[in-house]
């Protein structure tokens, strides 16, 4: 059983109630069966009460022609004991005869089961209802001391003629005995049959809806993109089949991602490549600064190991730092190559830099992650920096790390106009701008990194910076 949500539009979100193929099934098959056998159930009960009631009619009229037969003479001889004693035995011969009465032509009782009878008049049950005359007994159903009986009548006939009458009632205790014992019987047979469907039904609800389930599955596995595994074919039948084809399909969607994301990847590597040649480029345009955005890239990344970022985030770092100053490629180069007194026109031409960066990198979808931090690599913490004038939290920690990278290699940098600064008198430098154009937090991380910054150590930033 399951419940969906479904939103429709311009109504209010509700549960509904969506049943699975399981229940389905289950609702459809067992009313189905239940009818079945309670039809065939009620259908059996009335031909048994019909042939219990039969066989207790034949046997009635059997033992009333019995006694009338063997009562002619004796009546005709006036042999009273014998028509007592033929009465009495009838009685005693089964549980369920009530009485027998033996008359005489005008109604008279001459011999009972009942001693207190003999002699009396016949008096016929109140309420007799007749159910039939089988050969020459007449049958009546009836009511004697609140007891359901019924009694057979059979003339006595001597040469054929009636002398007199014989009564004989059998009680229909049990004919409801014999009922109720059948319908006992088939209401355990129905209850027996319908847990067997009910087991059956659900057997073949499981067997038709698990590989539905694990074609859903398979779908959604999909759908999401987690791990597919081939669901494994193990029926010959169109669901078999299904699955097959569903596995085909999964196996030609997935070659086709996989070739996709190769295709992506590719494109992303050519793209990073080109951003790659153009920061070089970019900083080649400037032979004093040829190399800084690798140099910054470095210096980044070992801070992104001292504040314990992952992997993905040093790539993410690296791919930053070169992509920092791309916007710097729209930057004319009497003014890029200046470095000193610049006018108001061409320092806000130089500031428009960070911004042209994030513009250049909005062409490439999967470079959009970088934008935030090449458009933010200006901003100061105090929030004077530009282009946005963002400070503390609001500029991404990446943008912060180049800041600093950026400063620490521009002061370290010699240019024609000045000298380059010495690693500890950058650090110091940076030190007087803690908390105002960079971060409290990352200027100590900074600082205590750059005294053994590896780096430093290299010949090619001795060569290059200091
Ligand atoms: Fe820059």
């Amino acid at each position: 059983m399951r419940y969906t949500l479904r939103k429709s539009e311009g109504r209010k979100s509700r549960w509904r109630f969506s049943p699975g193929i399981r229940l389905k099934l289950i609702a459809f098959l067992l009313p189905l069966v239940f009818l079945l056998v309670v039809s065939v159930a009620a259908t059996v009960t009335r031909i048994t009460d019909s042939a219990i009631r039969r066989d207790l009619l034949q046997r009635g009229v059997a033992i009333s022609r019995v006694v009338a037969f063997s009562a002619g003479y004796s009546l005709l001889s006036g042999d009273r004991l014998a028509l007592d004693s033929l009465a009495a035995e009838t009685k005693n011969s089964a549980a369920d005869i009530e009485y027998v009465s033996i008359r005489d032509m005008g109604d008279t009782v001459l011999a009972h089961s009942r001693i207190e009878e003999r002699g009396k008049g016949y008096l016929r049950p109140a309420g007799a209802k007749p159910l039939g005359t089988f050969v020459d007994t007449r049958a009546d159903e009836a009511m004697e001391g609140g007891r359901a009986l019924i009694e057979f009548t059979t003339p006595i006939l001597f040469s054929g003629k009636r002398v007199g009458t014989v009564s004989l009632s059998l009680s229909k205790k049990s004919l409801v005995t014999a009922q109720e014992g059948i319908r006992r019987s088939i209401i355990i047979a129905a209850s027996v049959v319908l847990g067997i469907a009910l087991l059956s039904t659900l057997a073949l609800a499981s067997v038709i809806t698990t590989p539905v389930k694990k074609l859903s599955s398979g779908v959604n596995d999909l759908a999401s993109g987690a791990t597919f595994r081939p669901i494994p074919v193990r029926w010959g039948d169109e669901l078999g089949e299904l699955t097959r084809n569903f596995n085909r399909m999964a196996e030609t969607i997935l070659a086709q991602q996989n070739r996709l994301s190769r295709y992506a990847k590719e494109v992303e590597e050519a793209y990073v490549s080109l951003v790659r040649v153009i920061a070089a480029s970019i900083d080649a345009r400037d032979p004093y600064t040829l190399g800084h955005s690798t140099r910054v890239a470095r210096i980044s990344c070992e801070m992104g190991r001292k504040l314990g970022f992952s992997g993905e985030e040093l790539e993410h770092l690296e791919k930053a730092c070169l992509f920092h100053d791309v916007g710097k490629i729209r930057t004319p180069d009497d003014i890029l190559l200046k470095g000193y007194s610049l006018t108001s026109p061409e320092v806000v031409e130089m500031r428009a830099h960070p911004g042209d960066g994030a513009e250049i990198l909005r062409m490439a979808p999967s470079l959009h992650r970088y934008i935030a931090v090449v458009r933010s690599h200006h901003e100061w913490y105090n929030g004077q920096g530009y282009p946005d004038g963002k400070k503390g939290s609001e500029i991404p920690i990446h943008s912060q790390i180049i800041a600093l990278a950026d400063a620490f290699d521009a002061m370290t940098s010699t240019r024609p106009y000045r000298k380059g600064l010495t690693p500890g008198e950058a650090i110091e430098e940076i030190l007087r701008f803690r908390g105002t154009q960079f971060s409290p937090e990352l200027t100590d991380v900074f600082v205590r990194m750059a005294k053994d910054l590896p780096v430093l150590e290299t010949e090619e930033w001795k060569g290059m910076a200091l």
